[in-house]
C-alpha cells in the first residue's frame, strides 16, 4: 500500500492505518452490526487476528493496489475505516465500516466522498466498484449519495462473518470521466 496524503473533510480525518488505531479496531468491529455486513473479517475477530491483519497490511505498504485510511473524529479518535483494493490492476473495490455507535450521522457517506475525490484527483482513478450485502440497504445508499450507480449485477459473496455465501448487488463509480467526440477518454 502507497502510504497515502491525508485527507481532511469539515469533520473528519482520513488518515494512514496505525498499529495504535487497532486496539479501537478490534473492539469496535467485534459487534455483529458490523462484521456481519463485511466480506473478509472473521467474528470474533481475535487479537492474533488482528496481528495477521496488521502484517498483512505492513507487508503490502509498497503496493498501489491496496489504499486503507483509519476514520477519526477530533472528539472519539479512530471510529473506522474506508479503503480500496484491487487485484492484478483490475478496478478497486471501495470498502468500509464505522464503529455503531457513529452511525447515523452522514460520517460514511462523508468519508466515502473524500476517498474518491482523492483517488480520482491524486491516484487517477476514474471508475471504482463496491457491493454490498442485499439485507444491508444502509451501505447501499451511502453509495447512493456517493455517486456509485447500480449496475444490475448481483453476486454471491462469501461472508466470513457469516460463513457462507450472501447475495450482494454490485455498484460502480464513474468520477468525472468522460469521452470526447474523438473517443479520446478524458
Ligand atoms: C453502512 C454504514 C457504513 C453506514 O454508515 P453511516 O455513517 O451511518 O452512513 P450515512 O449516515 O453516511 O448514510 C446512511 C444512509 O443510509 C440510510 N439508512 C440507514 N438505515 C437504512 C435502512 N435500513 N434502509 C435504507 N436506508 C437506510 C440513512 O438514512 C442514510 O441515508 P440518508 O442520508 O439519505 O438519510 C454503517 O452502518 C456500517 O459501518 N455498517 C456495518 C459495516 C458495513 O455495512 N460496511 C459496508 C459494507 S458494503
Amino acid at each position: 500500500m502507497l502510504m497515502p496524503n491525508f485527507i481532511k473533510t469539515s469533520r473528519l480525518s482520513l488518515t494512514p492505518f496505525e498499529r495504535t488505531d487497532i486496539d479501537r479496531f478490534i473492539e469496535l468491529v467485534n459487534d455483529e452490526a458490523v462484521a456481519l455486513s463485511l466480506a473478509s473479517l472473521p467474528l470474533p475477530f481475535t487479537a492474533p487476528d488482528a496481528q495477521a491483519w496488521l502484517a498483512d497490511r505492513e507487508q503490502q505498504q509498497a503496493s498501489t493496489n491496496k489504499y486503507l485510511f483509519a476514520i477519526k473524529t477530533k472528539t472519539s479518535g479512530f471510529i473506522g475505516v474506508i479503503g480500496m483494493d484491487r487485484q492484478d490492476e483490475k478496478l478497486f473495490d471501495l470498502g468500509y465500516w464505522l464503529g455503531r455507535e457513529f452511525w447515523g450521522q452522514g460520517y460514511a457517506s462523508e468519508a466515502a466522498s473524500a476517498i474518491l475525490h482523492w483517488a480520482e484527483t491524486n491516484v487517477g482513478i476514474k471508475a471504482i466498484t463496491a457491493g454490498y450485502f442485499q439485507d444491508n440497504p444502509a451501505s447501499g445508499r451511502v453509495l447512493e449519495k456517493s455517486g456509485f450507480l447500480h449496475t444490475g449485477v448481483k453476486t454471491m459473496r462469501y461472508s466470513q462473518a457469516r460463513g457462507k455465501k450472501v447475495k450482494s448487488i454490485g455498484m460502480i463509480w464513474l468520477g468525472n470521466t468522460f469521452v470526447s467526440h474523438a473517443g479520446e477518454v478524458l
